[in-house]
């Protein structure tokens, strides 16, 4: 059995931590001016690098290559301490990782407290890396207070933790706060591309993006999204069909028959669209979720123009085209309008008995600006007399 993607590729070191840089720069800065403080605290949302940070750090502390004359930033990857604290190693007698969530007591805390007085046993410092911080209980954090606020000088404490609000303040204020953050698509389907490239799997165009936004930003849910997708898929390798079936996202197309029977006005094919979304078993929901990140993509290009194709990246040439068209067609005004509506719908999906009633209703709005007179809807209508199409239209015209 081939183990999990997120376990083959954790990063080793900070240069491979991807989509940190505000966290990582500094950090490695410190560290090759040798400012190396005595507690650190890695904070962020689940799977986006806080635990691969903290054995990378303790590996750059303890690498035989660190010195006081030469401090560095990088581990160099074949020292004693650098093989063992590898992905896949044995691990150091010198980097003690505590999982917090099963050792976060206060006996635990006070044997912590005892080891930490032992000298290290090779290398220049113990680390102790306190992970799931959040889970140490406020008597443990206690039992550590004051050898977090002054340790011997060979101990380092790294905390990572989801929940920083939870680490009492009195040991938060005693250490240096590095934020992690979600990873934003424009980092993470690049470095998804690589990963596909290194597995010799092919991808088919638009397969990142909905693994992206299947994974919410979190590098091990992306990484674990594409490992099932890759283990269900054959030789010609990621195809948009079954991933857009499997990860059960609206398929493009039934989106652009949307939008572009809502460009034009034309309200028996919107409903048509309606049909066959509840036909395919969809959720009504889940469907103007989707649509309500279309009308995102939308606004982004006819507010971004030619440099949309940046922050859209990943989309097929020709559907890059058609939503080009699109948003020319709905105009700027009427996508606002539309986007406001679509998020109010979903609001009031959550507790309808009838998604799907929610859901023709908002079809019905959608298709009459005229109705709204609101400034946007004011708005909606003015661009579409600019653009000499009728202000006003009836729905269920053709
Ligand atoms: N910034 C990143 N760059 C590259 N890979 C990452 C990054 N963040 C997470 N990963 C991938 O996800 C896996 C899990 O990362 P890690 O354990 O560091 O997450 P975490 O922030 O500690 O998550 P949790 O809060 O769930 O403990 C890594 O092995 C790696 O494959
Ligand atoms: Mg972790
Ligand atoms: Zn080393």
């Amino acid at each position: 059995m081939t183990t999990a993607l997120y376990r083959r590729y954790r990063p080793e070191t900070f240069a491979e931590v991807i989509g940190q840089d505000h966290v990582t720069a500094p950090l490695r800065h410190a560290l090759r001016s040798g400012q190396v403080n005595h507690a650190y605290l890695f904070s962020g949302p689940r799977g986006c690098g806080k635990t691969s940070s903290a054995r990378i750090l303790a590996r750059v502390l303890n690498c035989a290559q660190n010195t006081v004359e030469h401090p560095t930033d990088t581990p160099c990857g074949v020292c004693p301490s650098c093989i063992e604290l590898a992905t896949g190693g044995p691990g150091s007698l010198d980097v003690v990782e505590i999982d917090a969530a099963s050792h976060g007591g206060v006996d635990d805390a006070r044997e912590l407290r005892e080891r930490a007085t032992f000298a290290p046993a090779r290398d220049r410092f113990k680390v102790f890396i306190l992970d799931e911080a959040h889970m140490v209980t406020p008597q443990g954090f206690n039992a550590l207070l004051k050898l977090v606020e002054e340790p011997p000088p060979h101990v380092k404490f790294v905390f990572a933790t989801t929940e920083p609000d939870k680490v009492i303040g009195t040991i938060r204020s005693r250490t240096h706060h590095y934020p992690f953050r979600l990873v934003p698509p424009d980092v993470l389907v690049p470095y998804l591309e690589q990963v596909c490239a290194r597995e010799s799997v092919p991808v088919g165009a638009g397969v990142l993006s909905l693994v992206v936004r299947a994974g919410g930003g979190s590098v091990r849910d992306s990484l674990s999204v594409l490992d099932q997708l890759i283990a269900g898929s054959g030789p010609a390798g990621l195809e948009y069909e079954p991933a857009v079936a499997l990860l059960g996202y609206t398929h493009a197309s039934l989106l652009d028959d949307l939008v572009e029977a809502l460009a034009a006005r034309d309200g028996a094919a919107s409903f048509r669209v309606v049909e066959r979304v509840i036909a395919s078993g969809h959720e009504p929901r889940r469907f103007v979720e989707d649509l309500l990140e279309r009308l995102r993509d939308l606004i982004v290009l006819s507010a971004a123009g030619e440099r949309a194709s940046a922050v859209l990246r990943d989309l097929p040439s020709d559907q890059l085209e058609r939503m080009r068209s699109q948003a020319t067609h709905l105009g700027a005004s009427e996508l606002s309008r539309s986007a406001d509506l679509a998020s109010v719908a979903l609001t009031e999906m959550a507790g309808a008995t009838s998604p799907r009633l929610q859901l023709e209703l908002l079809m019905a709005r959608l298709l009459l600006p005229a109705a709204d007179d609101s400034r946007t809807g004011l708005g909606a209508r003015l661009d579409r007399l600019e653009r000499g199409l009728p202000a006003v239209a009836q729905a269920g015209a053709p």
